[in-house]
């Protein structure tokens, strides 16, 4: 089991990565009494026998899965379930899911008696490489991503290979799509990456890579936990990404590695990446999408996705696009185009696709 720190100006958590973490961490972290797991249905299902060994005398709300249910609505109903069930400042909350359930269970534990402990227990490659760390907490509003929320940090992150056995194709793809990220900005991984184009179908190589991620996020969360400045590079194609997320049915991970397709040739074409460098990314961008399940290039209206962009909390003024992009190897920049520059850009690259 490999321990890693996370020490920010409120809390030190820890992140526990490995196939005993769960069996090793716990049976202490459940030892106390008042218990609360928010879960959803496809993993309640999934791992009923985990939830019958470890919250037997715990509390369970089992939130109906997909980011559609990340609203007021269930946020509501999960406080209320708290409350009902006579959770007090001492209890502890467990998410354990995917994204969706650790954004969600994150703010409930944030919000209910002002903040009590939780645990994330991520399941999903993509929770486990990126949401369940770092302390973002949210609901969607209004057809907005994640607009209402806290920075608040899980005491425990308990990360463990096994959960991923049970994980599709597709959701193995959507957890590519952070790791490739991080490739973006980690001059090593994007090393690993380039050197094993190859291996993108074997899901024990992205297992392998768990803990680079996590080490990458964790530097820079403990420097600017609250996204003020170095945490914006966590959001590389996320600008494009969150509007093709809004308005298409991919999900999170597929629009990333799209958001990051767009967005790293519209860096280039505006000049703000390195030519070489832009094309050795763009090739691994390439392999990751092209993994099954195929993901259509035309699943998407690119004119609604450039609406949606204008919604996008990282704007910082009024029509203007700020996106985070790759500018050399290990190195990104902040590129903000005013609107209608960014859509003909948006245009332009989607149409030499
Ligand atoms: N997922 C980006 C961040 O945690 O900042």
């Amino acid at each position: 089991m490999e321990t890693i720190s996370l020490k920010t100006l409120s809390m030190e958590g820890k992140i526990y990565v490995g196939t005993d973490v769960i069996s090793t961490r716990l049976p202490l972290l459940t030892a106390t009494q008042n218990n609360f797991v928010v879960t959803d249905d496809h993993v309640y299902v999934l791992y009923r026998k985990f939830f019958d060994k470890y919250f037997q005398n715990a509390e369970i709300y089992v939130l109906s899965s997909g980011e559609e249910n990340k609203n007021f609505h269930s946020l509501n109903a999960i406080l209320e379930k708290m409350a009902g069930a006579g959770m007090r400042r001492s209890s502890r909350l467990f998410a354990v899911g995917g994204g969706v359930v650790g954004d969600i269970g994150g703010l409930a534990a944030a919000l209910y008696m002002r903040g009590i402990s939780y645990v994330q227990i991520p399941t999903t490659l993509l929770a486990q490489v990126d949401s369940s760390v770092g302390g973002k907490t949210a609901v969607d509003l209004g057809g907005i991503k994640n607009v209402v929320g806290a920075f608040y940090q899980p005491c425990e992150v308990l990360v463990d290979p096994t959960f991923l056995n049970t994980l599709s194709e597709r959701e193995i793809k959507c957890g590519i799509g952070e790791i490739v990220k991080y490739a973006a900005l980690d001059s090593e991984l994007f090393d690993i990456l380039e050197q094993n184009l190859g291996k993108f179908s074997d899901v024990t190589f992205w297992k392998n890579l768990i803990s680079t991620c996590i080490q990458y996020k964790v530097k820079v969360v403990e420097i600017d936990e609250k996204e003020q400045g170095e945490r914006r590079c966590l959001n590389v194609g996320h600008t494009t990404a969150h509007a093709i997320e809004l308005s298409s049915v991919l999900s999170h991970g597929e629009s990333v590695l799209y958001g990051m397709l767009l967005e790293t040739k519209m860096a280039l074409m505006a000049g703000v990446c390195e030519k070489k460098y832009g094309e050795r990314l763009l090739k691994i961008i390439h392999e990751a999408i092209s993994l099954p399940p195929h993901i259509k290039t035309q699943s998407f209206d690119i004119e609604t996705n450039a609406k949606k962009t204008l919604l996008d909390k990282k704007n910082r003024e009024d029509h203007q696009i700020t996106m985070a992009v790759a500018k050399a190897k290990g190195e990104w920049t902040i590129l903000t185009l005013p609107f209608e520059k960014y859509k003909e850009l948006l245009f332009a690259v989607n149409a030499n696709d």
